[in-house]
């Protein structure tokens, strides 16, 4: 039901519509009514890069850009970073509710029950050279999940669907952990399920000859913090390729396969790994300003900077902050850290980043941390990736179950050439590439 309507006059025909305004939003598909003739098929809106569309309704996360609100479920981040640990909140977002002490207690205990790889998967990763990239085995072995769990083509049950989802999320961190071993020529370590999420996570990481692995609680808290920042953002990149893949009923594996890759970008989750390399690149925080004017002059981005929706602090950002003074007590300070102050303090203070609203997202300050806790640079977005794969799911299941959706398929706004007759090569003149665009 409509709350309001919103009154169009088309000039070009002296007509008035009024379109049913809802929450806000007029239905695009409402503008096609307006035409200039029986020809015409009728309005488009034009949106490249979705800056201004809601392609979907949704109740799992809020953003407020611009006042630097994030909440899951209604809850702010603020309070389930403090509060509760990272599957308590991939329950939450996964279910709508926190989970009482006995559904928390299950939840835990399915997610352990899916931590294993099936052995097939060393021989997949045996093909990979030492070197490559973490991504791309995460994101490939992702994928080759979908040959090994057939049924999950059945989208459309959902019984297979909640057995998928707690596959997802119980294997992300196995699949990360041997990415990282396989880069290493170190034998895979099994899951143990004595330990937390995080702990295990750890354990397949680093566990070599001894043989109970012990992890620093302040480094497993401060990852499983970590683990809740990323767990959603709402319509994201990645996001919204999880939903348009899963919208043709692709299986989910292959779905977040596709969704880990949009990920993989420098202008999305790949930014982490770029903010270590633009502070090495930097080396000293006398060579900040400099870097700045170089910014400044277009000769490229300041990475881990701007968002398409925060237009103030991601709340995000100064949650890392405050985790990184926790784990640098336990691991000493990384000098990075004040490179990274100095840059965002010169930054804030600049017309340029005043005007444009730019402000540290969270790839600014998390790279520090996980370099703090141990991790390579190359393997940030795969950590990334591990508590995002529950709020893909999350939008996935929730783009099923919406009645209203169907498979994705924007519209284009044709600029090409009007219908013209073949050409015989010998007599074809040469034209300059990309003459029709
Ligand atoms: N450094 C310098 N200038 C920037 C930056 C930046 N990091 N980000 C945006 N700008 C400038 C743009 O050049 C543009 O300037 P102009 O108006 O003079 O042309 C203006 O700010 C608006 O930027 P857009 O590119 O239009 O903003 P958009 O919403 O499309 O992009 C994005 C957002 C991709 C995050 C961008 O800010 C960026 O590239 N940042 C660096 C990469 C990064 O940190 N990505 C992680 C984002 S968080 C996440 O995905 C998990």
């Amino acid at each position: 039901m409509a709350d309001e309507l919103l009154k169009i006059v088309d000039q070009r025909t002296n007509s008035s519509y009024e379109l049913p305004l809802s929450k806000g939003a007029i239905r695009a598909a409402d503008l096609k009514k307006i035409k200039t003739g029986p020809e015409d098929s009728g309005v488009v809106s034009y949106d490249p890069a979705f800056l201004n569309t809601a392609a979907c309704q949704s109740s799992i996360t809020f953003i407020d850009g611009d006042k630097g609100i994030l909440r899951y479920r209604g809850y702010p981040i603020e309070q389930l970073a403090e509060k509760c640990t990272f599957l308590e909140v991939a329950y939450l977002i996964l279910h709508g509710e926190l989970p009482t002490e006995t559904q928390l207690e299950n939840w835990v205990k399915d997610i352990k029950s899916h931590t294993m790889l099936h052995e097939k998967t060393k021989s997949f990763l045996e093909g990979f050279n030492h070197d490559a990239h973490p991504m791309g085995m995460f994101i490939s072995t992702l994928a080759a999940l979908s040959t090994l769990y057939p049924e999950a083509r059945k989208v459309r049950d959902p019984e297979v669907r909640k057995l998928q989802i707690r596959r997802l999320v119980g294997k992300v961190p196995t699949i990360a952990a041997y990415t990282y071993r396989h880069s290493l020529g170190f034998p895979y370590v099994y899951p143990d399920n004595d330990l937390s999420y995080t702990e295990n996570f750890m354990n397949m990481l680093w566990r070599m000859v001894e043989p109970k692995y012990q992890a620093n609680p302040v480094l497993s808290r401060a990852l499983d913090i970590l683990f809740i920042l990323h767990a959603d953002h709402e319509q994201n990149c990645s996001a919204n390729v999880m939903r348009a893949v899963g919208s043709s009923e692709a299986d989910p594996y292959v779905a977040t396969a596709a969704a880990a890759a949009a990920l993989s970008g420098p202008l999305h989750g790949g930014a982490n790994e770029e903010v270590l390399k633009m502070l090495d690149e930097i080396g000293s925080k006398d060579r900040v300003p400099a870097y700045i004017e170089r910014v400044k002059a277009g000769q490229f981005k300041l990475m881990g900077f701007g968002h398409r929706i925060y237009k103030n602090y991601d709340p995000r950002a100064r949650i890392i902050k405050w985790a990184a003074d926790q784990v640098f007590v336990a691991t000493g300070r990384n000098p990075k850290l004040d490179i990274a102050l100095e840059l965002e303090k010169v930054a804030l203070e600049d017309e340029y980043f005043i005007k444009r609203k730019l402000y540290p997202n969270v790839d600014f300050y998390s790279g520090i941390i996980y370099q703090a806790l141990g991790f390579k640079p190359d393997l940030f977005t795969v950590l990334f990736a591990i508590p995002r794969t529950v709020g893909w799911l999350a939008q996935w299941q929730d783009m099923l179950d919406d009645p209203e959706q169907k498979i994705a398929r924007p519209r284009q706004i044709y600029t090409g050439y009007a219908a013209r007759d073949f050409v015989p090569i010998e007599k074809r003149a040469a034209r300059p590439v990309g003459a029709a665009r």
